[in-house]
């Protein structure tokens, strides 16, 4: 069975073409560079961009996939949550393609979907119940994932995401957006304890608002002093990357505790993080495994929504109406 993937949810416009859960093509084109100057993304800048890129990324996924497009059996899309005006794009792209092409529609939630991604290319891994870790540059969240139908959220920041610090504290040290690989690249294991940062976790629940004003405040000390040299910069930004992985490392051990299960789901851009990757994998010593998405699937991709689409259009018999919607929350 093939299914055509679509999403659109943020800055990455993307298509993939998956026959079953095998992943034939996975073409993005990412409005990034666009939005760079402002620090961020900007909502109306990567509307734009998707209504641009669409057409072109269907075809690449088609034409790498070898698939024609009345070959397609079922058209998957990101519905929700992300940026409304982005969803929309791909949304309607979908509706019009189930209809044009008379084939079932699912919608599906991007969150889920990034749990989805371990098991891209690997479904026979697939046994429930596990848990699932998402960390990326608008979520850090815990689940129980029963089953795709039946998830559960057991933790969560309880400010801003991580990714969004990496974002936020390489903005404050002028290092362009987005942080997260910038300040993974600057990243040296020996400076990991230079300074004592924490960030806030209450059980299963997180928060990075603090550490990231830290590291605010500790930059402008040493600025002050005539003391901010790249030595300082990289001590800085290596105790703090230390820290907000040790962070969720600690919690979804204490997750793997308290519910007994000893597979976590992991995904999310942050996912591609050297440091976290090798924490996770350090950490399966305490009898857990963590199903890690190779790098190419950690950030927003449609090979993971189509992934989950047929999921559970295939096990769970699902799909959506032509009344399907954009949700941003
Ligand atoms: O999952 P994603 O592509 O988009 C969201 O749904 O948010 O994640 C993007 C986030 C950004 O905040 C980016 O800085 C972060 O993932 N990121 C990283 C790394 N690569 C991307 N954070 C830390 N280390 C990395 N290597
Ligand atoms: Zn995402």
């Amino acid at each position: 069975m093939y299914t055509l993937g679509i999403e659109t949810s943020c800055d990455e416009t993307s298509c993939a073409i998956l026959k079953d859960c095998t992943v034939l093509s996975n073409v993005t084109i990412s409005s990034l560079k666009e939005h760079r100057k402002y620090g961020g993304v900007v909502p109306e800048i990567a509307t734009r961009a998707h209504l641009k890129s669409i057409d072109k990324v269907l075809m690449g996924a088609l034409s790498t996939a070898g698939v024609s497009l009345d070959r397609i059996d079922l058209v998957a899309v990101t519905c929700k949550p992300g940026l409304i005006g982005s969803l929309v794009v791909g949304v309607n792209f979908a509706k019009a393609l189930s209809l044009s092409l008379k084939k079932p529609l699912i919608g599906v939630n991007h969150l889920h979907a990034h749990i989805f991604a371990p098991f891209l290319n690997n479904e026979e891994k697939l046994k429930f119940p596990f848990l699932g870790l998402i960390v990326s540059g608008g979520h850090s969240e815990i689940y129980y994932v029963k089953d795709f139908d039946k998830i559960k959220l057991l933790g969560q920041t309880q400010d801003d995401a991580c990714g969004e610090v990496f974002d936020k504290i390489a903005k404050a040290y002028s290092l362009g957006y987005p942080g997260g690989p910038v300040i993974d690249r600057l990243f040296d294991a020996r400076h990991k304890d230079c300074f004592k940062f924490k960030c806030g976790r209450k059980g299963l629940n997180l928060s990075f608002s603090g550490i990231k004003t830290a590291l605010i405040y500790k930059k402008m000390e040493f600025e002050k002093k005539n003391l901010f040299d790249r030595n300082v910069k990289i001590k800085l930004l290596s105790s703090f990357q230390a820290a907000s992985i040790e962070a969720i490392v600690s919690a979804i051990l204490e997750a793997k505790t308290k519910y007994k299960l000893k597979v976590v789901a992991c995904g999310g851009g942050v996912l591609a993080n050297s440091y976290l990757r090798k924490r996770l994998k350090e950490s399966e010593s305490r009898g857990v495994r963590f199903l890690i998405p190779s790098i190419g699937y950690t950030a927003d991709n449609a090979a993971m929504v189509a992934g989950l689409g047929f999921y559970l259009y295939n096990k769970k018999k699902q799909k959506s109406s032509l009344r399907l919607e954009a949700q941003a929350n």
